[in-house]
């Protein structure tokens, strides 16, 4: 059972070799664990009539439900390339009269940045699946004002009715049959004309953030009858912002009295109070806000007032979460949306506003009473030693738009931030023994932008380069890093890559969003320190790095500053012969050798970078995403394109065309199937539509890896890299979810020797023509060849990790398995680690 399905696919392999269509084979899925969900949560929403249903919304990871041990199930897995802009979660709706009903407003931009309309994702079964309802306008999840909310609601009262307030001046839209149809409801008087920088015009800011949200008094109807009263949040600035129904929907006005000055964030209603809470901020959301409000709406009396908790020196932020607690009126919170120093607040109200008590306060300045204890067990790196690079050091967070009670359970509360969701289960006791558990409880929500992966051949199976995070190294896959890079620590690192001939030297670049100028980092411990490259300029930022074989040598193609390149930590010099756009790689076995790739040319350098010379052509390609070089055969190397994939054996001289292979973006090569045999390789490609893939010849024929659950998101923004220990393992990094790793299903992961360290010399080369318009170059180890290379065997003293093997005739390699697995017979031939 254990080889079933790779027996199966290598007998697809052996009897098709004319057929190119791929087949599926069955792959395990999870998420590398980074833990504490790492981005922006803009939305929290219990259902209030279901004990424990609750979902969280992301701006560019989808959507999440919250399991009941407080971990979180990612709902918007199945999202592929053609629908990426699922994962911009604008809005997020669950349905109080049938709570298994669950709606999400998705689309990610509404400039051209995504070319997609947007659609509301429709679940009746509590989001295990989706039918989507095209909107003729497009959305924005990942833009201004996306925390304000929630913009969709369901009619409490009759709940086939919904409304969804638009951006872009789209306005207030309606459905009637549970969301399946929409219509814009003509009569609402306000698109909403507020734009957060009317000059960036084609830009993240430049569009009307529009309707912010949409809230019906349950009480001023009866069940079973559209709920007549509904308020609507708009996002006008010195203008009436409130407005207010009492027919359902046929005629709508502005809420007389109330404040024009700022925008509102939330409308939150307390049913037995009859108060409409709505909090204010003088911007958009999520970075800005430096004034603010909390007003006060009593429905009786139809009366505002101002219950802002802090005044005057003390108001230095806008406003953004409120929560009240159902069990008990008049217990409200509201959250600081960024108090950027020292630290985010919180204010707690038991009386309606009338008087506030905040999470932290100044004692003697500057020493703070927090009126918490801080955990951070689920994600060690986030804090209290976690410096963000733009919000500083923070426990409480910051882009603190949500907050919510648990409707049926007074002491649990959840928070989301820029970087996490924080809570806890004891909130009572802020108003008891005043000292309340802060706790991040966002375990399962990896809501990361990846930005380069590397699987070196030793030490740590994974290292990262992280938008917003910066990196980590991944001595686990399913336990949370204690720390991100540091030391040079920056917001974002762009890249990552290892020297070949010493695979625990790195080198990561950052894109210069810290105080630290230059942004080339080196490690010779895989990861664990770091020191500053002081020949990087301080001017140059981003883009893409490899490191020589020797680990002497950055060639650097930076984000706008052209191709630099610098040995012994030297200052960098521009390299004018690889244009400044062109995919990078080094060779993993000589020290001199680079490559790049641009348009539709291959460039090779030999001499360390300093100069490149043109070589072979990719056909007719206009843009080269990727090049990547087999680690074990110098001039061995793949190029992915927009017109498919190329092959080369000689260094770039030439290249054959993959056939087959419409598109490819991100491509890795990894542990082989079989030992001394070529190594698998991946590419995210247009095969049998756009996929994730693997070879095990070299190209001739694919496996598709992916599955209807698991798409990935956008392809070209995803980078991957292969396990060169174990085959057929795969790492996916993506833009917005995370990584994720895949092993075959069915099989525990096979380990074979890495690919041969030196090159040809004891292998023949076999030319196969089977396929007519193909000339692949395959690789066959003869049988006599032997693995005398020191270099090539595993070393002894090493531990073998998850799923390696450990034992067997002739085995050599270490015979310890890692921590959790134990060493199991499988055969004479072969012993493995597995699970203990
Ligand atoms: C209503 O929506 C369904 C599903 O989205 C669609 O098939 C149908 O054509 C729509 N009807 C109208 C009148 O637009
Ligand atoms: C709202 O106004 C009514 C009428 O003045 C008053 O009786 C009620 O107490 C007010 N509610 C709150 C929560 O202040
Ligand atoms: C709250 O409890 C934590 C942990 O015991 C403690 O560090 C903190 O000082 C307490 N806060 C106050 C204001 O007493
Ligand atoms: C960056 O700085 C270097 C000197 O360190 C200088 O030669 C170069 O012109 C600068 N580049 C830009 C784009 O300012
Ligand atoms: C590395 O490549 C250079 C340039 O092709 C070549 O001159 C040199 O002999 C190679 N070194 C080794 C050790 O193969």
């Amino acid at each position: 059972m254990l080889y079933h399905n790779l027996l199966v696919a290598l007998a697809t392999i052996a009897t098709s070799p004319f057929v190119h269509a791929a087949t599926s084979q069955s792959y395990t899925w999870k998420n590398v664990k980074i833990g504490g969900g790492g981005g922006f949560v803009p939305g929290i929403v219990f259902n209030p009539s279901e004990k424990g249903v609750a979902y969280a919304r992301t701006d560019i990871g989808g959507a999440y439900k919250l399991n009941a041990d407080d971990t979180w199930a990612p709902l918007l897995d199945f999202a592929d390339d053609a629908r990426w802009n699922y994962w911009g979660v604008d809005a997020l709706a669950t349905d109080p009269v049938q709570p298994n009903r669950l709606y999400l407003a998705t689309g990610m931009y509404t400039n051209s940045w995504d070319p997609n309309n947007g659609q509301i994702l429709i679940s009746t079964d509590y989001g295990k699946s989706f039918t989507a309802s095209p909107l003729p306008f497009k959305l924005g999840g990942n833009m201004p004002g996306r925390g304000m909310g929630e913009r969709l609601a369901v009619d409490p009262n009759n709940n086939g009715i919904l409304f969804f307030g638009a951006r872009s001046g789209r306005g207030l839209w309606k459905s009637t049959n549970f969301g399946a149809n929409w219509t814009q409801v003509a009569s609402f008087p306000s698109t909403g004309t507020y734009i957060p920088d009317p000059s960036d015009t084609n830009g993240l800011n430049g569009d009307k953030v529009g309707i912010a949200w949409v809230t019906f008094d349950k009480a001023s109807g009866t069940s079973g009858k559209a709920t007549p009263r509904i308020f609507v949040g708009v996002a006008n600035k010195g203008a009436n912002n409130v407005f207010v129904t009492n027919d359902g929907g046929s005629t709508w006005t502005a809420v007389a009295g109330q404040n024009t000055v700022y925008l509102p964030h939330k409308g939150v209603i307390s049913p037995a109070e009859r108060v409409l809470y709505v909090s204010y901020a003088d911007g958009a959301g999520p970075y800005d806000g430096t004034l603010g409000s909390i007003y006060k709406y009593n429905i009786t009396s139809s009366t505002w007032t101002d219950i802002t908790p802090v005044s005057g020196g003390d108001l230095y932020f806008g406003f953004g979460g409120v929560a009240v607690d159902l069990q008990h009126p008049g217990t409200i919170m509201v959250a600081a949306l960024n108090s950027w120093w020292p630290d985010g607040q919180i204010f707690r109200s038991t009386n309606g506003g009338s008087t506030w008590t905040p999470f932290w306060s100044w004692t003697s300045y500057p020493d703070m009473a927090k009126y918490y204890s801080y955990s951070n067990t689920l994600a060690p790196w986030l804090g209290p030693n976690y410096v963000d690079v733009t919000a500083g050091n923070k426990q409480i967070g910051w882009m603190m738009e949500s907050l919510e009670i648990d409707p049926f359970d007074s002491n649990h509360w959840l928070y989301g931030t820029g970087a996490t969701i924080y809570g806890g289960r004891d909130l009572t006791k802020w108003d008891s023994a005043r000292n309340v558990t802060l706790k991040s409880l966002a375990d399962g929500i990896e809501e990361t932008s990846i930005q380069g992966l590397i699987a070196p051949p030793t030490g740590p199976p994974l290292l990262s380069a992280v938008g917003d995070l910066g990196g980590f190294v991944h001595n686990s896959l399913s336990a949370p890093p204690s720390t991100g890079f540091i030391n040079p620590t920056w917001a974002t690192s762009s890249d990552i890559d290892y020297a070949g001939n010493k695979p625990t030297n790195i080198v990561r670049v950052g894109t210069g969003d810290s105080s630290t100028g230059k942004q080339v980092a080196l490690s010779t411990d895989s990861g664990a320190t770091w020191s500053q490259d002081y020949g990087a300029p301080d001017n140059a930022s981003g883009g893409k790095v490899a490191f020589s074989a020797d680990g002497d040598t950055v060639l650097w193609r930076t984000g706008s500053s052209g191709v630099l390149v610098s040995q012994f930590t030297n200052p960098f010099t521009a390299v004018p012969s690889l244009p400044s756009n062109a995919a990078i790689a080094s060779d993993k076995k000589n020290n001199s050798v680079f490559y790049g790739a641009s348009g539709s040319t291959f460039y090779l350098s030999t001499d360390g970078g300093k100069t490149f010379s043109a070589k072979g052509k990719l056909g007719s390609s206009t843009s080269a995403a990727k090049v990547v070089v087999n680690p074990g055969v110098t001039g061995d190397v793949w190029v992915s394109t927009d017109i498919g994939l190329f092959h080369s054996t000689d260094s770039g001289t030439s290249f054959t065309t993959i056939t087959g292979v419409k598109q490819a973006w991100a491509i890795a090569l990894g542990a082989p199937a079989k030992t001394g045999g070529y190594p698998a390789l991946y590419a995210a490609a247009n095969i049998d539509g756009i996929g994730y893939y693997r070879s095990d010849d070299a190209g001739v024929t694919w496996v598709k890896v992916n599955d209807a659950a698991h798409g990935f998101g956008s392809a070209s923004a995803n980078v991957l890299t292969a396990d060169l220990r174990t085959y057929g393992r795969v790492y996916i990094g993506t833009n917005g979810r995370g990584i994720f790793y895949g092993d075959i299903a069915g099989a525990a992961p096979t380990s074979t020797p890495p690919t041969p360290t030196s090159s040809t010399s004891t292998s023949t080369r076999t030319s196969t023509t089977l396929a007519p318009t193909t000339t692949i170059t395959t690789r066959t180890t003869s049988s006599t060849s032997t693995r005398s290379s020191t270099s090539s065997a595993p070393t002894p003293t090493a531990v073998s990790p998850g799923y390696g093997q450990c034992g067997g005739g002739g085995w050599t390699g270490p015979t310890v398995c890692a921590s959790g697995f134990t060493c199991s017979v499988q055969n004479p031939y072969y012993w493995q680690c597995v699970p203990a």
